[in-house]
């Protein structure tokens, strides 16, 4: 088979930011009349690894591959296009895909004619992009962050010529509007605000996989949000690397306490947002959480360490000072606030102080939850360059007390939950018992209780009787 390769990725360029302007589209297919006859009666599954930006990228490939009649399914081995979605962030995260593309080659030789394709953050990274064309010649397409949007034009090619096609730019990207979209959940939606990142953390993949910070039009997305709003859609979460740096790349005038306020005003029920960096984080959008019911009391506030010389070191640009006196202008300013983080244990070279530091922060400020992760050295950024005197089993342990230090903080608070009665937004029913239903309270904390299917996708009542660790149990409070 031959291998035809479009552009191939490099990290010197992903690195490029210039200060030139966003450029903006519409989506559009060059095959579309000829792709609607080869996806009708087809199947396509899509394995989606790592954030809620390729949770999002999903949705996208989606409504692309539905409008050109291509029907989901679960099952790969019916499939005759595979896209596995992938993260980049940790070697774990890469390993899981390892094994799930191990998986699925052997689809390859039942189907001749199916497209076997990998995408996201992963092939954006020359060098993994070369042991995956050596581990796996079975793929016959690869293609990056920024090519999404031409995948229906990419598998045309495939399916076409029979080739090996490796489409992925590396370079800043722009911001597409207008694609087609099939939404995951019928009553919660993710909305982008922000693509990529600028802030270049010195451990982080993210700005080399996902180019440069580049915001969305303001009325686009007020669109966006106005349409979910009529489809009777409960909650959107705007999405972004760093949603504070939202507008700061356009000339107009318009932050992200604007975007916040602007969709508080139209009444969708829930409101919340990802990610957050302490370090633009401004006190306007402290006032606009604080001001709209309908803004969910709720930050993820990612830390990543307790220490300012590691936070230095890590580029993070702020200091355990000035973190905490952020977090306390929240309290102060939102009663109620429910807080959440991401800490990496084990950057190269933190001393047993520094981790100790970690641990005090986490006990000061009391997070309801938090995503703990062993430092993962990624080829190309600058802390993969540092030489780490630190031992995996000391990270290990590192990584076991902190999480029990989170544990203990976050049981004792959900026990100040028990007696009262709080909103809860309905997902489904519990995946070990049909007659009880879970969903989400508003400050994000996961509730199980008895009810009827009727109620999955509406804001319910729910008394708490139990506390867990990571959940409640509760009785329905409604009539
Ligand atoms: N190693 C470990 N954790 C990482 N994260 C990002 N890069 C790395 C890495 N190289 C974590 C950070 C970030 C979250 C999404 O993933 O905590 O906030
Ligand atoms: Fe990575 Fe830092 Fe950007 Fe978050 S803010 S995506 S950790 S570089």
């Amino acid at each position: 088979m031959k291998t035809k390769i479009v552009n191939y990725p490099n990290l010197v360029e992903a690195q490029n930011r210039q200060k030139s302007d966003t450029q903006f589209y519409h989506a559009s297919v060059s095959h579309l009349k000829e792709m609607e006859e080869i996806g009708r009666g087809k199947k396509y599954y899509i394995h989606t690894f790592g954030c809620q930006a390729n949770i999002r990228d999903e949705e996208t490939m989606r409504g692309m591959l539905e409008s050109v009649n291509y029907i989901k399914t679960n099952n790969p081995d019916e499939a005759d296009v595979i896209i596995i979605n992938t993260c980049a962030v940790r070697e774990n995260a890469e390993d899981k895909v390892y094994g799930e593309i191990g998986n699925l080659k052997r689809l390859r030789k039942i189907n001749k004619k199916l497209v076997l394709g990998i995408c996201g953050c992963m092939v954006e990274q020359p060098e993994i992009l070369e042991i995956l064309q050596a581990k796996f010649p079975e793929v016959n397409l690869y293609f990056g962050t920024h090519e999404i949007n031409q995948l229906l034009d990419l598998i045309y090619e495939v399916y076409i010529n029979d080739i090996r096609l490796i489409s992925i730019k590396s370079k800043q990207g722009e911001v597409i509007e207008n694609e087609k979209v099939v939404r995951s959940n019928n009553y919660k939606a993710y909305v982008n605000i922000i693509y990529g990142c600028n802030k270049f953390c010195t451990y982080c993949i993210v700005p080399y996989t996902r180019g440069k910070e580049r915001s969305r039009h303001f009325s686009d997305i007020m669109d966006e949000v106005r349409e979910l709003k009529k489809q009777g859609y409960q909650e959107i979460t705007f999405l972004g690397q760093n949603v504070n740096a939202y507008g700061k790349d356009l000339d107009e005038g318009h932050g992200f306490a604007d975007v916040l306020e602007e969709a508080a005003k139209m009444g969708i029920p829930r409101i919340r947002f990802t990610t957050s960096h302490p370090w633009d984080f401004s006190s306007k959008m402290i006032e606009i959480i604080a001001k709209y019911e309908n803004i969910m009391k709720c930050i993820h506030l990612p830390v990543q360490s307790g220490s300012s010389e590691v936070l230095r070191l890590m580029g993070r640009r702020y200091t355990r000072e000035h973190y905490l006196a952020l977090v306390k202008e929240m309290r102060d300013k939102i009663p109620g606030l429910s807080l959440s983080t991401d800490i990496i244990v084990g950057f190269p070279n933190e001393t047993e102080e520094q981790f100790n530091e970690t641990l005090t922060l986490v006990d000061e400020v009391k997070y309801e939850s938090a995503f703990t992760f062993i430092y993962s050295p990624r080829r190309g950024t600058p802390a993969a360059k540092i030489n780490d005197n630190v031992s995996y089993a000391d990270k290990s342990r590192r990584f076991k007390e902190l999480v029990k230090h989170l544990e203990v903080n976050i049981e004792a608070d959900s026990k100040r939950y028990i007696g009262g009665t709080y909103k809860v937004l309905v997902d489904g029913t519990s995946k070990t018992d049909d007659n009880m239903l879970s969903g989400y309270t508003e400050s994000n904390k996961l509730v199980h209780f008895k009810g009827d299917e009727s109620l999955i996708g509406k804001i319910v009542n729910v008394k708490i009787l139990e506390s867990h660790t990571y959940s409640l149990i509760g009785e329905l409070a409604d009539e």
